[in-house]
């Protein structure tokens, strides 16, 4: 038995955040702050705690499935991940991402793909990887109904391609190319493109060149939003971190300090004590000495009142 929040935000309708909305975000000015999320749980206190956009991020293959790379992660494990986390949002837009090569091989592949996210994932949008070399894709994926976000600089679906997990749009011709690329994006019907790793400057030019919401991961304060992981910004992930990953809590501490004392007093027998244990029977009851459940008993159906 597990504990079930609910589904949803509760109290007062909710004012579902939209594509418009985000994209009025350019002109108002008010910045765009995107959360990652892998299940209900997570979705729900994200929502809770006012993120505008939820991304479930193929990043899901490290932060979900202990992989080192995003390359493995498949669609139907997208969909899935979507999905939960659908459920446990109120108010924030839902992004999910197109993992590796559910998109890249045809602009078909990469409609039925979106299709897929939208209908079995419940999502609201889509996000890929890539500038010029997807704009087709983008394009005929938009024509089909289904907001897309784009995401260049670095592209982690492109990690052998790039030589590792590196800075992108150095020099002349690397801010050329960032550059080009979000053109490239806008002009395929992309309604907001995702910045990660670039130098500061770059992603300034790129949103000032642009009439759509840049939303930035390690490219700087200029964006018109940012986005984390949800471990990373939490403190719940071990090992190294990169440069642009602000812990604003320490809750893989907390986490391992509460399952020490968990561990501690289950073996010290101070847990469970009375205020987690069922009424006992009546104090004047005396337990029977009784013969062994007949068949019938044990097919019984249990009636169990589990809350209280
Ligand atoms: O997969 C992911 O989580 C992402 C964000 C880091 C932008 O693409």
């Amino acid at each position: 038995m597990y504990s079930s929040n609910g589904g949803g935000s509760s109290g007062s309708p909710i004012k579902k955040v939209t594509v418009p909305d985000l994209r009025a975000r350019k002109v108002s000015g008010e910045k765009i702050a995107m959360v990652t999320a892998y299940d209900f749980t997570m979705a729900r206190l994200v929502d809770e705690a006012g993120a505008d956009m939820v991304l479930v991020g193929d990043s899901l293959g490290m932060v979900v499935q202990g992989l080192t790379t995003t390359i493995p992660v498949t669609l139907d494990e997208m969909a899935y991940h979507c999905r939960a986390v659908a459920r446990g949002l109120g108010r924030a837009h839902l992004v999910g991402d197109l993992p590796f090569m559910s998109y890249q091989v045809s602009p078909q592949q990469a409609v039925e793909s979106a299709g897929k996210l939208m209908k079995e994932g419940a999502c609201e949008s889509i996000k890929l990887e890539g500038g010029q070399e997807v704009a087709e894709h983008v394009h005929r994926i938009v024509r089909a109904g289904v907001p897309v976000i784009g995401h260049i600089g670095l592209t982690p679906q492109s990690v052998h391609a790039l030589g590792g997990f590196k800075v992108q749009g150095r020099g002349a011709d690397g801010a050329d190319k960032v550059l080009a690329d979000a053109v490239a994006l806008e002009q395929a019907g992309a309604f907001a493109i995702v910045l990660e790793a670039i130098p500061p400057d770059l992603a300034a030019q790129v949103t000032s060149l642009l009439s759509i919401p840049t939303i930035g991961i390690g490219a700087g304060a200029s964006c018109d939003g940012q986005v984390l992981v949800c471990t990373d910004l939490l403190g719940l992930a071990r090992g190294h971190q990169p440069k642009f990953a602000k812990r604003f809590a320490n809750l893989g501490d907390a986490a391992v300090d509460a399952i020490s004392t968990y561990v501690t007093e289950v073996r010290a027998g101070t847990f469970p004590s009375a205020s987690h244990t069922y009424k006992p029977n009546a104090a004047s009851a005396t337990l029977r000495a009784r013969e062994p459940l007949t068949a019938d008993e044990l097919d019984a159906p249990l009636a169990l009142d589990l809350w209280h």
